[in-house]
């Protein structure tokens, strides 16, 4: 408030802990992101940042969710690409990504891996590619749902190689890699902020990155578009939103937080190790998500409703 005038609930803001809504199961990548952020944050806001599994329908319970919470600064939704393919995704969708929400800003970009169980027969993935084109919908791929990016990666890449896996959906791709390792399931693209350990541990077998250039953390994985599937990409984004109406001095504080966690060491060390790259100073504000998320949805719609992959 100005000096001598009335004082404001955002005056003392945060005096109680902070929910922080992730949209898939808990121990999965966008959970874990959100965990190591949510820690950091903590840190600047003086308040506990508890993170809400609501898993369902893609992501979009969550976001349904978090668009008709109150917006008082004590409910956030970290989300992904999901964010920007609903609309396409889903013909009733109960929100609207670009005018239900207050933005918070970005957060970190990861790369995907595209992965089989340990004893599925292709040793690579040019044989990984004429194996799937034999066997089709005998392939049995795991994802998160529609809206997920287990499931754009799994869209893009049958599209890709011409051919129709049959589909798995979980709540997210924490159950969706333990029925992997289970060998419940042959295939599913996830992104490296969960593979990662799994790979090192060889506990699964990896066909590629999703990115056009190798990564740093797995360096000797070859890209999906140097093995044949030319210009192949996908990258994951998140983004932190709040209900729309959440006070903008509210927004920026939480946005200074959030700005803060990512310099700090830990998170940054633990981000780096899982292949992740904290976005640019640029995309961590508030109008860099929004202008980001349009061009999102502009990329992928299109995109979406060619594959005619969408749910009544
Ligand atoms: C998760 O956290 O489970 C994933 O981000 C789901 C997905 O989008 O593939």
């Amino acid at each position: 408030c100005l000096a001598g005038g009335p004082a404001t609930a955002q005056d003392n803001y945060p005096n109680h802990a902070i929910s922080l809504v992730v949209p898939f199961a808990a121990g999965g990548p966008t959970d874990v992101v959100a965990r190591s952020l949510g820690a950091a944050m903590s840190k600047t806001l003086g308040q506990s940042i508890i993170v809400e599994n609501r898993p369902g329908a893609g992501g979009t319970l969550a976001a349904t969710h978090v668009a008709r919470a109150a917006p008082d600064g004590y409910t956030f939704l970290i989300h992904h690409n999901g964010m920007a393919t609903a609309p396409a995704l889903y013909r009733k969708l109960p929100f609207n990504p670009l005018t239900d929400f207050a933005y918070v800003g970005q957060v970190a970009d990861v790369p995907m891996t595209l992965l089989g169980r340990k004893d599925l027969p292709p040793a690579d993935m040019v044989e990984f590619i004429k194996y799937a084109r034999a066997n089709g919908n005998k392939i049995n791929l795991a994802n998160a749902g529609l809206g997920a990016v287990s499931q754009l990666c799994g869209m893009l890449l049958q599209e890709a190689l011409g051919t129709q896996f049959t589909t798995i959906p979980y709540a997210g791709t924490a159950p969706a890699l333990t029925a992997l390792l289970g060998g419940q399931v042959d295939v599913l693209c996830d992104q490296t902020t969960q593979t990662i350990p799994h790979i090192k541990a060889q506990r699964v077998k990896l066909y590629g990155v999703t990115t056009l250039d190798r990564i740093k953390t797995l360096p000797d994985a070859p890209t999906l578009q140097e093995s044949g599937l030319k210009g192949f990409e996908v990258k994951v984004w998140h983004g932190v939103y709040a209900p729309k109406g959440t006070p903008p001095e509210v927004v920026a504080k939480f946005n200074a937080s959030l700005r803060a966690a990512l310099k700090d060491p830990a998170f940054t060390q633990k981000m780096a190790e899982l292949g992740a790259e904290i976005v640019p100073e640029a995309k961590q504000t508030p109008a860099g998500l929004q202008s980001w998320l349009q061009s999102e949805v502009d990329k992928w719609g299109p995109i979406i409703r060619k594959a005619g992959v969408y749910a009544d």
